[in-house]
Order: structure tokens, then sequence, then C-alpha cells
């Protein structure tokens, strides 16, 4: 049988990360109705509430019992506001290596999120889950996201050339996809042995 990662939440100083629940809907329709969302990530476009139904109801809690990876909410611990998803995928259970990829919401961009959940799901993989590797890809021109990859201390491996799909905005408003060079970061339990890390409380 494939393994699967346990029903978990993960608490940082700032953010509660735990499984998306139906009254997520309307903050993740929200949420992923937006530019850089639709540029860098496969996300349906435009993202209805149907879609954010689908998603929570459906396919996240199948990625788990699947044993594909798991996909958490991320909520500020003081206001219940949720602001972003970390999703693992592509679970390699016998290499013990997976995959991350991630969204924050427009309206908590710029506060350090991003690195914060990402940092303390890389944690419990590796000291609680005992895995090896983290993987995170991004777009050439994501900077954001190569910010958030350099922050909590991935190295850059390489450039898969012309390897991912994009989107980009067209003179009538609508929008296209392009072709992309995709840059490949990893992350292994001891690059985190020297950085002290949010930390993190798994429940
Ligand atoms: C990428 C993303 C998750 C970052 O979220 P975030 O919570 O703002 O990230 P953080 O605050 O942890 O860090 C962002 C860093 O990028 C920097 N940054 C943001 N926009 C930037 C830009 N256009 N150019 C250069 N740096 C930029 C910020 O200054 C920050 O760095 P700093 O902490 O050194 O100042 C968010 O922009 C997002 O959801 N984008 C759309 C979806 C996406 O691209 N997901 C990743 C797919 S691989």
């Amino acid at each position: 049988m494939t393994p699967t990662f346990p029903d978990i939440s993960i608490s940082t100083d700032r953010l509660v990360l735990r499984p998306f629940e139906e009254a997520d809907i309307p903050e993740l329709t929200a949420m992923m109705s937006d530019e850089l969302t639709a540029t860098w990530t496969s996300a349906p476009v435009p993202y209805t509430a149907a879609e954010a139904r689908d998603w929570i109801t459906r396919r996240a809690p199948a990625e788990r019992a699947e044993g594909r990876g798991i996909v958490l909410a991320v909520h500020e611990l003081l206001t219940h506001r949720l602001v972003g998803s970390v999703h693992l995928r592509n679970t390699n259970w016998r290499a013990l290596a997976t995959e991350v990829g991630y969204v924050v919401a427009p309206w908590a961009r710029g506060e350090g999120y991003a690195a914060e959940s990402v940092l303390a799901v890389a944690q419990w993989l590796f000291q609680d889950q005992k895995f090896e590797r983290l993987e995170l890809r991004t777009a050439a021109g994501n900077t954001a996201s190569q910010q958030v990859a350099q922050k909590i201390g991935c190295l850059s491996e390489g450039v898969l050339r012309n390897a991912l799909i994009v989107r980009s905005r067209t003179e009538d408003g609508g929008w296209t996809d392009i072709r992309t060079d995709l840059i490949v970061w990893g992350l292994l339990p001891e690059d985190l042995e020297d950085a002290p890390g949010p930390g993190y409380r798994a429940g």
C-alpha cells in the first residue's frame, strides 16, 4: 500500500497550517483570483467558487489519501484570515523526496509568510517524517518565488530549458500560454542545520 502523510496541522509563530475546510471556499476563491497566481501557476483562470469547492472537498483530500502529497491552508494565527496555501506533491516515498508549491494571498504578501510556512513544512518533513529532499520549481521570471527559495536555504540546482508553461496577458486583456525556463531548487536536511528558522509544532 502507498504510504500517506498524516492528517496534521502545523503552527509557527504567526501561522497555522491545516487541511482546508468548506468554510474556506470564499477566501480561497478570492485568493486565487489574482494576476500573479494566474501568471505563475497552472490554477484555472478564472478561478470560480465551484473550482474552490471541488479542490477543497475532493481533489485536495485525494492528494493525501492517495499518497501523492498533502495540501495545507495557511491561516494567520491571530486573525484566522486565510493567507495562503502550501502543497506537497509528486512525493517519492522510496527516495523520501517531495516537491512543494505555494501561493500567498495578494492581501498578505511581503510579510514573509511564504518563507515561514514553507520552512515549517520543511522542518516537519525532515524531523518528523524523516524525508531527505524537498524540491521547489520556479519559473525563471518568478523573482518573488526565487527569493522565497533562497531565504529558506534552498540551493539552485539547475535550469530545465523551455520546460514550463506560464501565462501572459494579451493586448485584449485575455491570457495566453507562453513557454519558459524552469529553475529547480533543492533543500536537504543538512541545509537547515544552521538555520534557526521559525520552529514548528505539529499536531
Ligand atoms: C511567491 C509568493 C508566494 C511570495 O509570497 P510572500 O509571502 O510575499 O513571500 P515572502 O514575503 O516570504 O518573500 C517574498 C520575497 O520576495 C521579494 N519580492 C517580492 N516581489 C518581488 C519582485 N517583483 N522582485 C523582487 N523581489 C520580490 C520580497 O521582497 C521578499 O523578499 P525579502 O523578504 O527578502 O524582502 C507570492 O508572491 C505568490 O503567491 N505569488 C503567486 C503564486 C506563485 O508564484 N507561487 C509560487 C510558484 S513556484
